[in-house]
């Protein structure tokens, strides 16, 4: 059959739409991507002037030639990697310079490099001349197959991480896996712990395939690593797209999370976010079963494929049980005292419950903790 001649003589995957309230995003998810990053942005921004919103660190590695041939010739910003750089006064900073360089409302940002860069630019652009349009150009593991989707943008506060924030869905996103090759190893595992959180909660046959494809993704195969961010994506997007802003299922996504913010918290994020989350599910899966909610036996295949990704599933070092409980009361997700918890029903379906949330008694829930307590010593 001769092939239509509107379509492309190359394959390319078809991006994955995301819908939200006033329209839709594609994110398209390629490598080789940041190659053509101009182009692109040219294509999708629809700007008179644009400006590179970017991590330091990446901004450096791109101007290099590390994450794609071309580096970027327009103008750019830059601040220092890290979480530290999410506060309001590096927004104040990057905001002023752009006042001071004259942007009006018909700019344009592309935000560039991990969660941070996408959280801090994209909060700019959502407060920037009450809002100018935003392409997220994710370079981390967690940023591309996470962050980068749902429009949440923000930064911290002395008294809470993302507490100051908006909406602000980009007009598009640009994931390069090719990208993730210079990622450090440890912020590559800890954004594969998402991934298995989006197959517990949303899909067996890709939790399936993990497990199968785990030697291949911990050497970062590039098919490998672009099935995962596109699968990732799609149920993120899926997740997402019906409960923009979270009155519902979206709190499926909170899998983990409970049991995770709590171990940062108390460890005083000793504990990195991708490894509290593989703790997180393990404890939390244990509670699920404890509770009969979910089948015997699904914490320890969730701990198997954790571990084989080389994420820890027990703490290496005790933390005091009463503060991890202490810190999950205070969890935005509860309704009252009663600690409140996104449980798996079974592998790639969650319980529906009461608004895909239920409580659990405390001491299940220090039983839970158990099972992820440090491995006792002889
Ligand atoms: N908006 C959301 O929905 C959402 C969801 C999850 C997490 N987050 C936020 O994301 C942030 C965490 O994201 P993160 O883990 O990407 O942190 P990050 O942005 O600090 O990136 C982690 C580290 O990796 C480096 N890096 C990034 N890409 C690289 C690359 N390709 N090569 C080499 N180094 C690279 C960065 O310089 C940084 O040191 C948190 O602030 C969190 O709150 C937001
Ligand atoms: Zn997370």
């Amino acid at each position: 059959m001769v092939e239509p001649e509107t379509n492309r003589a190359r394959a390319e995957p078809a991006p994955v739409v995301v819908a939200h309230a006033l329209g839709s995003y594609p994110v398209l998810v390629a490598p080789g991507l940041l190659g053509q990053l101009e182009a692109l942005v040219a294509e999708h921004l629809g700007a008179s002037r644009v400006v590179l919103i970017a991590d330091a660190a990446v901004y450096g590695l791109l101007q290099a030639g590390r994450l794609g041939r071309a580096p970027w010739t327009g103008s750019a910003l830059t601040f220092p990697p890290g979480e530290a750089s999410k506060t309001r006064e590096r927004w104040a900073g990057l905001t002023d310079l752009l006042l001071a360089q004259g942007y009006g409302r018909d700019s344009g940002i592309v935000a560039l490099g991990g969660g941070v860069a996408g959280d801090l630019a994209g909060f700019v652009a959502a407060t920037y001349m009450r809002g100018i349009p935003c392409i997220q150009v994710p370079t981390s593991l967690l940023a591309m197959l996470d962050a980068s989707v749902g429009g949440k943008t923000g930064v911290d506060t002395p008294e809470g991480k993302n507490l100051i924030g908006a909406f602000h869905p980009p007009v598009a996103v640009l994931a390069d896996p090719r990208a993730l090759a210079t990622l450090p190893e440890r912020d590559f595992r800890g954004g594969m712990a998402e991934a298995v959180k989006h197959g517990l909660i949303a899909d067996a046959e890709y939790f399936g395939w993990m497990e199968r494809e785990a030697k291949a993704l911990l050497r970062r195969d590039e098919a490998a690593l672009t099935h995962l961010v596109r699968r990732s994506v799609e149920l993120k997007a899926e997740v997402v797209s019906g409960d923009e802003r979270e009155g519902g299922r979206r709190a499926i996504l909170n899998a983990g999370h409970t049991v995770a913010h709590a171990l940062e918290q108390v460890s005083a994020y000793a504990i990195p976010h991708g490894e509290a989350v593989a703790l997180g599910l393990v404890a939390e899966c244990a509670l699920a079963e404890a509770l009969g909610v979910a089948p015997s036996g699904l914490g320890t295949r969730v701990a198997g494929l954790l571990g084989r990704l080389g994420l820890p599933v027990r703490l290496a070092a005790p933390l005091d049980e009463r503060a991890l409980v202490r810190a999950m009361a205070a969890d935005k997700k509860n309704r009252g005292a009663r600690v409140r918890f996104a449980f798996v029903r079974a592998l790639g379906s969650m319980d529906p419950a009461d608004g895909w949330t239920r409580e659990a008694p405390e001491v299940a829930v220090r039983q839970a903790l158990g099972t992820i307590a440090p491995t006792p010593t002889a």
